[in-house]
């Protein structure tokens, strides 16, 4: 059974054993004898609205070929276990986004999972549980229990985060008591594993900002801090690419699919003799038209870009 075989085969199985309220981490158990490495892809902030103009250099018009094309791209791609997408999937909280959004996710021939952005959610839109109902409705190969799940794939422990506050129009972020409390258990109960993190809002911030704050980010510090089997951080939200560690932990900031540099990150993490490296390849757009638009159209390009070790590069942590 190839590997991509086995993710897909769990989940499954997953989705009978949700119906139960059984958490994914118990359903997508390891194999006997795990591979010692995952990869995956990850995109974020792809802004889906196709019906709406160009902003800045937020090629939102453009965002369903964006998608598309960044879907079909993966899928030349081999051995890859899955896609996650760190929020902001849609540009504005409605479920017909959400069914569009999938409509072009669902293409991807491995598993997608999704952690939930502030553009996702919000007042006179979808709230959070109501997202994740869309979402669980119109991706038939998952469906998670609550906003924030985990699941395991090849020895590897995954947790999404959700920390978006859907009462008030904000780019801050504050994580609820339970979620840390659930992190705080998958990360105790999978002690031995290396665990990565996926969220929307970074708690290492890719660059200094007044209005994208986690309001409870010493908190959070304090939790990873005491779980040394953290290895990582993947995180959207500031559209930039930045690759930072702190404390034996790798913080990832992906840019933004709608806006340049109009790139997804590949990322293959591998069990090392002591913890975890990560090899990093940026995969942008094949729209080269749209891609050289938005560059133009942005007036911190270089910003968002990085700097070569921010992009395609390794990176290993204890
Ligand atoms: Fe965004
Ligand atoms: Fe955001």
């Amino acid at each position: 059974m190839t590997r991509r075989e086995f993710i897909s085969g769990t989940l499954l199985g997953a989705g009978a054993c949700l119906l139960g309220g059984t958490s994914l981490a118990s359903a997508l158990a390891p194999s006997a004898a795990p591979p010692d490495s995952v990869s995956f892809v990850h995109f974020t902030d792809t802004h889906l609205n196709p019906a709406r103009d160009y902003s800045h250099c937020r090629m939102i018009k453009d965002s369903l070929a964006l998608l598309e094309d960044a879907v079909s791209s993966v899928n030349t791609m081999k051995n890859i276990d899955f896609v996650i997408f760190t929020g902001d999937m849609i540009d504005s909280p409605t479920e017909k986004l959400v069914e569009t959004f999938a409509r072009a996710a669902n293409r991807l021939q491995v598993p997608w999972f999704w952690s939930i952005g502030n553009h996702d959610v919000g007042p006179g839109g979808m709230k959070v549980p109501k997202m994740v109902e869309a979402l669980n409705k119109h991706n038939p190969h998952f469906t998670a229990p609550a906003p924030r799940y985990s699941f395991t794939v090849n020895g590897f422990l995954f947790v999404s985060m959700c920390g978006a506050i859907d009462n008030a129009v904000t780019a801050a972020a504050r994580f609820p008591e339970d979620e840390f409390q659930f992190l705080d258990e998958r990360l105790r109960a999978d002690a031995s594993r290396p665990a990565i993190l996926f969220q929307h809002f970074p708690i290492v911030y890719p660059f200094k900002s007044a209005t994208h704050v986690v309001l409870n980010q010493q908190e959070y510090f304090g939790l990873i801090d005491s779980r040394p089997n953290v290895k990582a951080v993947f995180s959207g939200h500031y559209h930039a690419a930045r690759l930072s560690e702190r404390n034996g932990v790798a913080h990832v900031s992906t840019p933004a699919l709608i806006q340049y540099p109009n790139e997804i990150r590949k990322t293959t993490v591998t069990r090392a003799a002591q913890g975890v490296k990560f090899d990093f390849e940026m995969i942008p757009t094949r729209l080269r038209n749209i891609r050289e638009s938005s560059r133009a159209a942005c007036s911190s390009s270089a910003l968002l870009e990085g700097k070569p070790s921010d992009r395609t590069a390794s990176m290993s942590v204890k």
